[in-house]
């Protein structure tokens, strides 16, 4: 009999073709995410289960699903899903790196290029009518190349970040709690130093870290009044790695110059005092968000699913150590 799995939102095409070849599908179609009674309800029949960031999937819901093997995330975070819970049950997680590295990069370069040069102001502004003579004065913003960047966490994304970098010929800085390798950083150009020297130095910080104890409200107050007065914030991580009310406070009081965010504490809530702060560029979770990527990431996802329930080694699991008992 083939395997069951649950998909818990429609996917590209291909990838619903590869599952459903190989496998009986659950697919929830509705417009909200999965509700978790209705999650564990669907659940706990099923072998597999292909989920996305918008479910959780705790302690609760993987004790409800006795024949659950794996669980794989179409994300590369994977903060929405209790590891350690599930690698107590055997089940494999598995996630979807690398095919979305380059792709969540431009779109955090296109935060930082939209945040110093005021795209989204400029757009406003023309949207608005108020665009009726050229103006010496208008839109000031602050040049990009030849600046410094500063990266926080220095891991595939991050050294995608550097690669653009240099193109635009800067200065490169990077923090993490492993230094890279003597080669990568002389290819990317790029130099460690520690943290509170990037915060002081940097033109542009970026924060490219996964979220976990260590790195919730990686940036705060305390961070923020350390950055230069002209720089600025990129957060296209995870949102709980800044605390977004001391940056509310940072951004309206001038301790900084600006931010570009895709990513909330609270997502789908973002707070209400960044909506006022026009020197803030605020993007929906969008970052992997392009249609080849997206197809890569779903695809992935369901080939991790079927290669666990069909006794194989699936391409990039979180937990590898489940596999090997
Ligand atoms: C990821 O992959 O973790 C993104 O944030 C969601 O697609």
């Amino acid at each position: 009999m083939p395997p069951s799995i649950l998909i818990t939102r429609p996917l590209p095409q291909e990838a619903m073709s590869l599952a459903q070849a190989r496998a009986t599908v659950d697919l929830y179609a509705g417009p909200y995410p999965l509700t978790k009674a209705d999650l564990i309800a669907r659940l706990r029949d099923k072998g597999g289960l292909v989920c996305l960031i918008t479910e959780t999937i705790d302690a609760q819901v993987l004790g409800a699903a006795p024949g659950l093997k794996v669980v794989a995330n179409v994300a590369v975070g994977f903060n929405n899903i209790d590891v350690a819970a599930a690698a107590a049950r055997g089940i494999v997680v598995t996630n979807t790196p690398d095919v979305l590295t380059e792709t969540t990069a431009d779109f955090a370069w296109a935060l930082l290029m939209a945040t110093a040069r005021r795209v989204a102001e400029g757009d406003q502004y023309v949207r608005a009518g108020k665009f009726t003579r050229w103006e010496w004065e208008l839109l000031w913003g602050s040049d990009v190349h030849g600046k410094t960047l500063g990266i926080l966490g220095f891991g595939r994304i991050g050294k995608a970040m550097a690669r653009r970098a240099r193109g635009f010929g800067m200065r490169v800085l990077y923090h993490d709690t492993v230094r890279a390798d003597a080669a990568a950083e002389r290819e990317l150009g790029a130099t460690f130093v520690d943290r509170a020297t990037l915060l002081k130095e940097a033109d542009f910080v970026t924060v490219h870290t996964p979220l976990s104890p260590e790195t919730r409200h990686l940036i705060g107050a305390k961070e923020l009044r350390q950055m230069k007065r002209t720089a600025y914030l990129i957060n296209a991580s995870r949102g709980p790695c800044v605390n977004e009310a001391e940056l509310v406070q940072a951004v309206k009081e001038g301790w900084i110059a600006g931010a570009g965010l895709d990513v909330y504490e609270e997502e789908p809530k973002v707070h209400p005092g960044l909506f006022s702060l026009p020197n803030v560029v605020l993007a929906p979770h969008i970052a992997s968000a392009s249609h080849e990527t997206r197809l890569k990431m779903a695809t992935l996802a369901v080939e991790n699913c079927l290669a666990v329930l069909e006794g194989k080694t699936p391409p990039t699991p979180v937990n590898p150590e489940v596999l090997r008992k």
